[in-house]
């Protein structure tokens, strides 16, 4: 890891424990069952995983992580709630990547033992995610509040995921990744009037690293028949493809003024990362959601102005009490809709699979 917090650790980690709004939609910290993960026969995708093996080992984005004299200038141009956004955007942004390559790393250290090939992976992995996470650390600097990965790493809590969870969820997390940092690149082509900071410069060769991690996660997962050839998989597939989607909706609408800022409309994004995710998501999981029902993103758009009206209700001085009590129904209509969305008629991805794949 490559980052030098330019205040005292303590401090710093004071401010940004503060700053992190802890809430469901917070990035999270993953650990998991190592034994388990240690087991996995992994033999029936071995061609593939010897292939992304190499890749990896190639190390394209070796050089690319570098700031360049571009970033050498004042941003108090930016200000007001648009200057919020977007250091809220790098905050999140890099507290994932450093969950991943907290996570990664610790898969690597418990495995090197017992399954060399994949610890050798996790290691190339939790390589590249530090790389992200320093290169978005060094932008918050840019905007006067480093993050103290080394204080985060200490104090923050460890949810357990089983290790069939973490294959779906970093699966989608990394996908939905690629998606979200080529569409703002794409964009930013187009439209370079609205690069107003230059590290979506550096989305393009970034977000192939989160396309290499995707396809090692694809692998892992097709090597594991009953994570895609049982009806449980089939649920399991779309209930984190809509938990994956919701939390997406929802942080891209509480954070729209940055996406503005870039010229980009934030429901046109959200609908955008989410119809390309879960299509790429098709080539892995048995069973997708249809994002063309009429119903699917009317009833993600309530969601979120469901949590944006709960957001009016925190930012209010009643006492707390009052607050969750009139964040109830809000609360219990978001988790209707969500149900209402799993319960639609699923995509059969095998099906498809031969056919238009
Ligand atoms: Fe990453
Ligand atoms: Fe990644």
């Amino acid at each position: 890891m490559v980052i030098s917090p330019p205040k005292p650790a303590l401090e710093i980690s004071a401010t940004k424990t503060k700053a992190i709004k802890e809430n469901i939609l917070t990035p999270r910290f993953y650990t998991t069952d190592f034994e388990t993960a240690a087991k996995m026969d992994l033999s029936a995708q071995d061609t593939e995983i010897q292939a992304m093996l190499a890749e990896m080992r190639a190390d394209y984005n070796r050089h690319h992580f570098v700031r360049d004299e571009a970033f050498n200038q004042s941003w108090d141009n930016i200000t007001g709630e648009a200057r919020q956004a977007f250091i809220d955007y790098l905050e999140r942004s890099c507290v994932s990547e450093f969950s991943g390559f907290l996570l990664f790393k610790e898969l690597s250290r418990k495995l090197k033992d017992r399954s060399p090939v994949l610890a050798e992976m996790f290691q190339l992995m939790a390589r590249d995610e530090a790389r992200h996470a320093g290169f978005l650390n060094k932008a918050m600097g840019d905007f006067g509040c480093t993050m103290d990965l080394a204080y985060l790493t200490k104090h923050r809590v460890y949810t357990f995921f089983p290790i069939e969870w973490v294959l779906y969820t970093v699966y989608l997390s990394e996908k939905i990744g690629y998606w979200r940092y080529i569409i703002i690149y794409r964009h930013l082509e187009k439209h370079p009037e609205n690069q107003f900071y230059p590290l979506f410069r550096y989305f393009e060769s970034w977000c192939q690293d989160e396309n290499r991690h995707g396809d090692i996660f694809k692998a892992l997962l097709r090597s594991q028949p009953k994570l895609w050839k049982t009806w449980q998989s089939r649920w399991w597939s779309r209930f984190f493809l809509l938990s994956v989607f919701a939390t997406h909706t929802l942080t891209v609408h509480e954070r729209s003024d940055f996406y503005r800022v870039l010229g980009i409309d934030p429901t046109e994004f959200d609908t955008e990362v989410i119809r390309k995710t879960n299509e790429t998501a098709a080539r892995a999981f048995p069973s997708t959601l249809d994002t063309e029902n009429p119903e699917f993103f009317s009833r993600l758009r309530r969601c979120s102005d469901l949590n944006l009206q709960m957001s009016e209700i925190d930012r209010t001085s009643q006492p707390k009490w009052v607050k969750v009590l009139r964040k109830l129904p809000f609360q219990l209509s978001i988790v209707g809709n969500l149900l209402q969305i799993y319960l639609m008629k699923p995509i059969d991805a095998e099906a498809m699979r031969g056919t238009v794949l």
